[in-house]
């Protein structure tokens, strides 16, 4: 890892970031940057305990501050008592990530119900039950302006398939260009009440999701033919884009989805051809 830009300045000091699906992957990363910017990170989990308490103790080691709590996105109640938990133990919510995500991949003739309705069900739904509780959070407890200049700030973690259709995957692509006109059409609304809504939309990224497209030489090969700047990406490379987006520095910064992917949304078939 390169130098990382928030281990001195604690640019989110004394906020509270709420990271969903963190216990692993992308959400681990960006839970780790967040709690080393200063912010009280909620690390949530759906089933991974483990990984969450590795994550929590990572934080905690590093002088930050964290818990672990469990909830699955896609259950209304759940979401629930995540945010009175996270209020309960640090006063209030300032930042959401709205991260948890999978894939149930499956040929499109051959996608179950429960493929589909998982995928909606935490992709999305999941995007839409904490968002709403985030956004109440943050009209309930009023502005703080010195923390930060926005009443809250919600961050979505789309994907590049919020654009390039995915055959084989279509419940994934159909959840993530929902977040996309979701995310645009929140911010809109709640713009007026300086509640900050953008998205992240990441490229290919080294995570558990996608082990088998970079953990074979050949796999990674085929992948990079994907990517114009041939690298695999990281979790630290959404994470600090999370953090400043975060962050007062990108205060004008509304209604957007940021596409953090190497350059595979330029269409690299088109190098050599068209
Ligand atoms: C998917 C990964 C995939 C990447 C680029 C992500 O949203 O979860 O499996 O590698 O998009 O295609």
């Amino acid at each position: 890892m390169t130098a990382n830009h928030s281990s001195g300045e604690k640019i989110l000091a004394g906020q509270t970031a709420i990271v969903t699906g963190s216990s692993s992957g992308i959400g681990a990363g960006i839970a780790r940057e967040l709690g080393a910017a200063g912010a009280n990170v909620v690390v949530n989990y759906a089933g991974n305990r483990e990984g969450a308490d590795g994550v929590v103790r990572r934080i905690t080691e590093g002088g930050g501050r964290a818990i672990a709590v469990q909830a699955d996105v896609s259950r209304e109640e759940d979401v629930a008592v995540m945010f009175r938990k996270s209020i309960s133990t640090y006063g209030s919510v300032d930042i959401l990530v709205s991260n948890a995500g999978v894939q149930k991949d499956a040929p499109f003739v051959d996608m179950t119900i429960d493929q589909w309705n998982r995928v909606i069900g935490i992709n999305l739904t999941g995007a839409f039950l904490c968002a709403r509780e985030a956004a109440r959070e943050f009209i309930r407890r009023g502005p703080v302006p010195e923390r930060s200049s926005a009443l809250g700030k919600i961050i979505f973690i789309s994907s590049v398939h919020e654009i390039i259709p995915w055959a084989g995957h279509v419940n994934y692509a159909a959840s993530k260009g929902g977040v996309m006109l979701f995310m645009k059409s929140i911010a809109q609304e709640l713009g007026p009440q300086k509640i900050r809504v953008n998205s992240i939309a990441p490229g290919a990224i080294k995570t558990p999701i996608n082990r088998s497209a970079w953990e074979t030489s050949e796999a990674e090969a085929d992948l990079l033919t994907l990517i114009p700047y041939k690298r695999v990406g990281e979790p630290v490379d959404i994470a600090r884009t999370a953090v400043w987006l975060a962050s007062d520095a990108s205060d004008y910064v509304h209604g957007t989805s940021l596409v953090v992917d190497g350059g595979m949304t330029l269409y690299p078939g088109f190098a050599a051809g068209g």
